[in-house]
């Protein structure tokens, strides 16, 4: 069987450090280790527009603000193929033919739809194509034969429905399709980062985020700004570095390099950690070090974005490329699938 790696984001505004240490960077190293037959990275426009259907612009340009996210970020486009889902003509015949495979209340009770239906008060009104996203997801990822999905804890269950439709799938009309296996990054703190608020996920529409694109004097700010331990009030007081989410970031992000680098008093986060537990640390300055370590890691992506930016139109052919390649993969897999369903009529 061959090893094909798929994952997508939504293109509904920039990524930030949550994607970077869920997943983003996760498939960089993938990408470098190169043990794989193909990988696939694309911009999951169909799916951002079944909540945001009526702000198509908001998409059109988060599209390409994701393009660059990816490439600055050292995506290689000699490695990855990276495409715009709605450029795929199988995607939404293959949702289709899944549909009949999966029942409304299993929808329903999809963990991460059910949370995104009440943040969304979406009452009574749901739309159809907004519950119908996990099957639309198990078209992105079967059209690939995908064996790989590298991604966030909240999209396992997005995993676990694809694997039920290919299980299903395969019962009816006879073995066509592959059962993804999810990856998830080894660190657990990097599976859900909180926002700088502290809430429990960072996430755009909470306005609690640190974006990859954000230049150093916003990052300061909202470092400087982040929640920590609210009864950490003088410096000698004895400090939470659990619920801290300076400490977690520093658990996502920081190396012993940085602590060489930018805070050589400390050898690595556990130091660190003794020392504000056991008070005389103050925050201001695990801040510093903390906005110090995110700009090591966030300067030379600026960098490269601002190539990018200034190359536009190789971005455009990148994706355009990347979606030709793309078509090609998933138009043999709805080949395949139609013979399965006994559709194949002129073949
Ligand atoms: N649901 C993902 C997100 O919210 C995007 C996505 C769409 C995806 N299709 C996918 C991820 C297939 C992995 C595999 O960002």
């Amino acid at each position: 069987m061959k090893k094909i790696i798929l994952t997508g984001d939504r293109p509904t505004g920039n990524l930030h450090l949550g994607h970077y240490v869920g997943s983003l960077k996760n498939r960089v190293k993938l990408q470098n280790e190169g043990n794989y037959d193909e990988m696939y990275v694309f911009i999951a426009d169909t799916q951002a527009l079944t909540d945001n259907f009526n702000n198509p612009k908001k998409v059109r340009d988060s599209v390409i603000e994701v393009a660059l996210d990816y490439l600055s970020i050292g995506l290689d486009p000699n490695k990855v193929t990276i495409f715009v889902q709605s450029m795929i003509r199988a995607l939404p015949e293959l949702t289709m033919y899944y549909m009949n495979l999966v029942t409304l209340a299993r929808l329903e009770r999809n963990p991460t739809v059910k949370s995104e239906l009440k943040q969304k008060d979406f009452g009574s009104s749901i739309p159809v194509g907004f519950l119908n996203y996990p099957i639309s997801q198990a078209a992105d990822i079967t059209a690939f034969n995908a064996t790989i999905v590298p991604v966030g804890d909240d999209q396992l269950p997005m995993v676990e429905q694809t694997r039920e439709i290919v299980r299903s799938f395969n019962n009816i009309y006879g073995k066509t399709l592959f059962e993804p296996k999810a990856v998830m990054p080894d660190n657990e703190v990097c599976r859900r980062l909180p926002g700088t608020d502290g809430k429990s996920k960072m996430s755009k529409s909470l306005g609690n985020c640190i974006y990859l694109k954000d230049d150093s004097n916003t990052v300061k700010k909202k470092v400087m700004s982040m929640y920590t331990d609210p009864n950490h009030i003088r410096v000698e007081d004895p400090g939470d570095t659990k619920n801290n989410t300076v400490f977690i970031y520093l658990e996502a992000l920081s190396n012993e390099e940085h602590f060489k680098k930018y805070l050589p008093e400390y050898k690595n986060l556990d130091e660190l950690k003794a020392h504000y537990e056991k008070g005389g640390l103050g925050d201001v300055l695990v801040k510093r070090f903390l906005y110090e370590v995110i700009e090591d890691i966030l300067s030379p992506i600026r960098e490269k974005r601002k190539y990018y930016e200034d190359n536009i139109d190789l971005v455009y052919n990148i994706l355009k490329e990347g979606s030709r390649k793309a078509n090609r993969h998933a138009d043999e897999t709805l080949k395949r699938v139609k013979k399965a369903m006994l559709i194949d009529y002129f073949e």
